[in-house]
């Protein structure tokens, strides 16, 4: 996660550049479902994974990483509706990873700008299920359409220097370390510098 201070892009304002990404491709469009490696497939969440998002968010890694818990499913409902108005309003995507009927995961932009071609990676895999690679593998698909169905320029991924699980997935995902920002972002235990990884189109 991070707090990266990014302007604010102001339609009434004229601007020499054309939009990078077009936002209709979002608010327009119905989010797709995908299909990674594996058998594991990327599809909008639904409803009925709010028990699914409870879990996740009780675990301790989850929430020391996300800086929040879940603790009740209505809240897991309030947080689904809000991944979902996301992508209506062009300003994140969120994915459930699953395996067959199983959430084994999220991914997705926790941020992006369409006009200025740049996005935010984020994921977590379920407990029980980390170390078979269902990170990378999901990320590896958003990455390909993020790059070559959507356009997007530059994806971002910013985790703790203390998150060393995060810094191999973004090693695997083919992101590249561009620096550490300083005491940047605030978890429960106090600030944390952060690994700043991103990933450039190559088109
Ligand atoms: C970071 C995280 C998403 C990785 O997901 P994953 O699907 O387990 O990814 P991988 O299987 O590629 O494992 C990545 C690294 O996790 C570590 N790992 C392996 N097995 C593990 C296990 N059972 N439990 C925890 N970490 C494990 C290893 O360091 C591995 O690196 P390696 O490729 O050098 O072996 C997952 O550990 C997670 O959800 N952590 C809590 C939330 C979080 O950190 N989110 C990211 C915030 S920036």
């Amino acid at each position: 996660m991070t707090n990266t201070a990014r302007p604010v892009h102001n339609p009434s304002m004229p601007n020499l550049l054309p939009d990078i990404v077009s936002a209709d491709l979002f608010t327009k469009l119905a989010q797709p479902t995908l299909t990674a490696e594996d058998g594991l497939t990327l599809r909008p969440w639904v409803h009925g994974d709010a028990p699914a998002v409870r879990i996740a968010y009780q675990d301790p890694e989850i929430q020391a990483w996300h800086c929040r818990s879940i603790d009740t499913e209505e809240e897991a409902h309030q947080f689904i509706d809000r991944w979902r108005t996301g992508w209506r309003e062009a300003a994140a995507a969120q994915w459930a990873v699953v395996d067959g009927e199983q959430v084994v995961g999220r991914v997705g932009f926790r941020y992006m700008a369409p006009a200025e071609g740049e996005a935010e990676v984020a994921y977590w895999t379920m407990p029980g299920h980390r170390g078979q690679r269902i990170a990378p593998r999901a990320l590896t698909t958003l990455i390909a359409w993020a790059f070559d169905d959507i356009g997007f320029h530059r994806l971002a991924l910013v985790h703790s220097v203390r998150n060393s699980a995060s810094c191999r997935v973004a090693q695997a995902t083919g992101f590249t370390l561009e620096g550490t920002q300083r005491s940047a972002c605030a978890h429960t235990d106090g600030w944390h510098d952060m690994h700043l990884h991103a990933l450039i189109n190559p088109r």
